[in-house]
């Protein structure tokens, strides 16, 4: 059988290019029907209770594969979606997000379909983690613990109380599954390199630190960045020139509330050294939905990570903890009121700007790629001023973050900002 058959007797021809790549592969690959994990009753239980799936849930998702058990082309196109999710991992994202539903043949249930491949991620997770001696409550935390709840209830928020789960997120679980991805307390964390836009700077005797924008860096009137593509014709845009010599570097600093400010610096390296560059090794920190946001946690969370990349990833050796994503979005602060969680973490890291395409979050505030103000939500104050903001002619933006470790002993206490005397961040109307 090939992906087109298979794709027309789910009801669905059009799908056949999205379900074509390593089909061979599968049909060679595939088992018995004894050994679909994913697919047999206690295996669905163990996840529920393992906290994977809403155990309200569960009989639904047993009745849909019990049916897919028991026909030979389901089993087969579900043994196919599971290796494109997890063991063809080249194959594109963007196509996972368009795999369509098969209402011609399982009515309603079709919107649950793809929670049963997906849920295949917890066994490679366990065993991987096993297989390099990970303690197994952190193996519990870094399954599609909160995930897949907080994916269904969305759905279901979306569809009328309908049951189901959206493709979009779940080729992000490639990352738990290859063990290099790890849920340490509030966040997630992997090992990567520091990405390009500054080079953060530490004057020896005051230990202030000092981010400075990338040679070659554009930005515009109000202290960002902008994609070239959503650049606009009202802005005016300065390009940042960071130039070292042997006795200093000058540049354009950000401030730790992530605007680029007017006036270049020149730092004498007698007085300062380098502490992140650009392809320095850090933990690159992701913040996953669900409750608990608070400084306490996170400030555990960040110590945990600390010692459990110290143990377990000797060789990567980061010096600091960095993201970059819509929650550091600096306006956010002046959006949200000061007791919010999110204006709260943002304020202990130094903030600094990354390019925007004025989308930035849409997916994870509105649960849509685009926003359209006239009919998105309003419920929650940061959909109300995200909304206000774009009818006033603004956009969503994103922004970046670090923490050096020096740093996270004061973590609560906003170690940047205090480096800084209020009101220096308000030179914006000089910067042109
Ligand atoms: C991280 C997260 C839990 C923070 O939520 P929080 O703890 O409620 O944050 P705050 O206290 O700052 O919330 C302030 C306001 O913004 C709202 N808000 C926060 N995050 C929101 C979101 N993602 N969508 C809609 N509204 C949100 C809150 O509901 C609150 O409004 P309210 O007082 O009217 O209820 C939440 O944003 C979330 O679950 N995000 C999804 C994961 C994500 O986006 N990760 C980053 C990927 S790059």
């Amino acid at each position: 059988m090939d992906a087109l058959t298979i794709s027309g007797k789910l009801g669905m021809p059009e799908a056949a290019a999205l379900f074509e790549p390593y089909w061979e592969r599968s049909v060679l690959s595939c088992p018995e029907a004894e050994a679909f994990h994913f697919l047999r009753d206690d295996e669905l239980e163990a996840c529920a209770r393992y906290g994977c799936f809403p155990e309200k849930r569960l009989a639904p998702l047993q009745e849909l594969a019990a049916e897919i058990r028991g026909n030979k082309a389901w089993r087969l196109w579900v043994w196919h979606l599971y290796r494109l999710l997890f063991v063809e991992q080249d194959y594109p994202p963007v196509k996972i997000a368009q795999w369509p539903y098969p209402t011609a043949v399982f009515g309603d249930r079709a919107f649950l379909v793809y929670v049963l491949p997906f849920l295949g991620c917890v066994r490679l997770i366990r065993e991987r983690h096993r297989a390099i001696g990970v303690p197994e409550s952190v193996t519990r935390d870094t399954c599609p613990n909160r995930h897949l709840h907080s994916n269904m209830a969305r759905f279901e928020e979306a569809h009328s109380g309908t049951l189901g789960a959206t493709t979009k997120s779940m080729y992000w679980f490639r990352l738990h599954v290859n063990g290099r991805m790890f849920r340490l307390g509030r966040l997630e964390y992997k090992a990567h390199t520091f990405p390009s836009a500054v080079r953060v700077f530490k004057n020896k005797p005051t230990g202030r630190v000092l981010a400075l924008l990338s040679d070659g860096c554009e930005y515009n009137d109000e202290g960002f960045m902008e994609d070239p593509e959503a650049r606009r014709p009202d802005r005016r845009y300065r390009r940042a020139r960071f130039v070292q010599s042997e006795t200093g570097v000058e540049g354009v600093p950000a401030h730790p509330s992530g605007r680029v400010l007017a006036r270049p610096v020149m730092l004498p390296l007698k007085a300062w050294e380098p502490v992140l560059l650009p392809g320095d090794p850090v933990l690159d920190v992701h913040i996953p939905p669900g409750d608990g946001l608070t400084l306490p946690a996170l400030r555990a969370s960040f110590e945990q990570a600390m010692a459990f990349f110290a143990r377990f990833f000797p060789k990567c050796r980061p010096q600091a903890f960095s993201s970059i994503s819509w929650m550091f979005n600096p306006e956010l602060e002046s959006m949200l009121p000061a007791e919010s969680r999110l204006v709260q973490f943002l304020r202990q890291g130094y903030l600094y700007p990354r390019p925007a395409k004025g989308t930035e979050g849409a997916e994870f505030i509105f649960g849509t790629d685009t926003v359209n103000p006239a009919t998105a939500p309003r419920d929650t104050r940061l959909r109300q001023a995200l909304l206000r903001k774009i009818e006033a002619g603004g956009s969503l933006r994103n922004g970046g973050f670090f923490l050096l470790y020096d740093h996270v002993e004061d973590f609560g206490h906003e170690p940047y900002r205090t480096q800084w005397a209020p009101g220096d961040d308000e030179d914006v109307k000089t910067r042109f």
